[in-house]
């Protein structure tokens, strides 16, 4: 169980994240929405370690990690899309799939100098590394280094990097933003995917509705910085608060529109809003 208890961030005068309690159960997909600016970024930059908390405490499964790093965290189970700043630029898909893979094999069994063990766990490495590339469709591109990738492939490496760490806690943060047409059910499919495991617990920031709808067990909503609508999705989308204050639709609409959520036009950049 993930559960943030009265998380809140305050920049200057501004509260960002203003006391959101929630848990986050095995088993469930949680779709976060709400407008621009409304903090669902900054959350996942509380909970993922990104950002330090004002107030507020952040556990998962028993163990307060408030006050860890972001490395402690992930070691902890908790998976928040590597940004590609943390990448080797001029190394191979692969070779950063790879390390990734390894990274995460290490920490696991150490098991000493025996020649044979190597061997073997050196297979496995590469089997798990082109398991996860043809996952999301990128083994053509292995060769390439990832600083030529155009924008849509660097999204799908990012989904990559994170599955290798085989964390409890998925986060994605509007992972197909940017994509084109024939990218987007890659990352939609693997996040199906993910879903039948239910010891995983998949938190989901989306504008898009239709996708919201489809993959989301549970909707928060929220606005500035608060947690204002939390339960089943045709429930919450159907909510006077929702409807209002956020979709700006009249109740007719709901359960229609299959549109996107008011988003203003973003450049293709993926991380906004995200810290270093
Ligand atoms: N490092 C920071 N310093 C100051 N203000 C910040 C910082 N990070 C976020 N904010 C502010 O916190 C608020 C919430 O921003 P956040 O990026 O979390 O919104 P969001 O819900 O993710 O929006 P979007 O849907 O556009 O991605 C905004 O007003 C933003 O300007
Ligand atoms: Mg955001």
């Amino acid at each position: 169980m993930l559960t943030t208890d009265k998380l809140t961030i305050r920049f200057g005068g501004h509260v960002a994240v203003n006391g959101v309690s929630c848990a986050f159960a095995p088993g469930t997909l949680t779709a976060i929405v709400g407008p621009n600016g409304a903090g669902k970024t900054t959350y996942f930059n509380l909970i993922s370690g990104q950002l330090k908390a004002s107030a507020g405490r952040v556990t998962l499964n028993g163990q307060d990690l408030t006050t860890l790093p972001p490395s402690l965290r992930t070691r902890a189970g908790l998976g928040r899309a590597f940004q590609l700043t943390n990448l080797f630029p001029g190394l191979s898909v692969q070779e950063n799939v790879r390390l990734a893979v390894q990274a995460t094999q290490q920490g696991r069994h150490r098991r000493g100098m025996n020649l044979w063990s190597i061997w073997s766990d050196h297979g496995q490495l590469l089997a798990r590394t082109q398991s996860i590339l043809e996952q999301v469709a990128m083994w053509e591109r292995r060769d390439e280094p990832v600083s030529s990738l155009p924008h849509g492939d660097q999204r799908k490496l990012e989904v990559a990097l994170l599955m290798a760490l085989e964390p409890q806690v998925y986060m994605f943060d509007e992972p197909t933003a940017g994509m084109s047409h024939d990218e987007a059910p890659v990352i939609l499919d693997l996040i199906r995917a993910l879903k039948k495991d239910k010891t995983k617990i998949i938190l989901l920031v989306e504008h898009k509705m239709d996708v919201v709808r489809e993959l989301a067990d549970r909707i928060i909503v929220l606005t500035n910085g608060t947690l204002v609508a939390d339960g089943a999705p045709a429930e919450v989308i159907a909510s006077p608060i929702v409807q209002q204050a956020y979709l700006g639709l009249t109740p007719q609409d709901a359960g229609s529109s299959t549109d996107a959520l008011p988003h203003p036009n973003l450049p293709p950049s993926g991380g906004r809003g995200e810290q270093p």
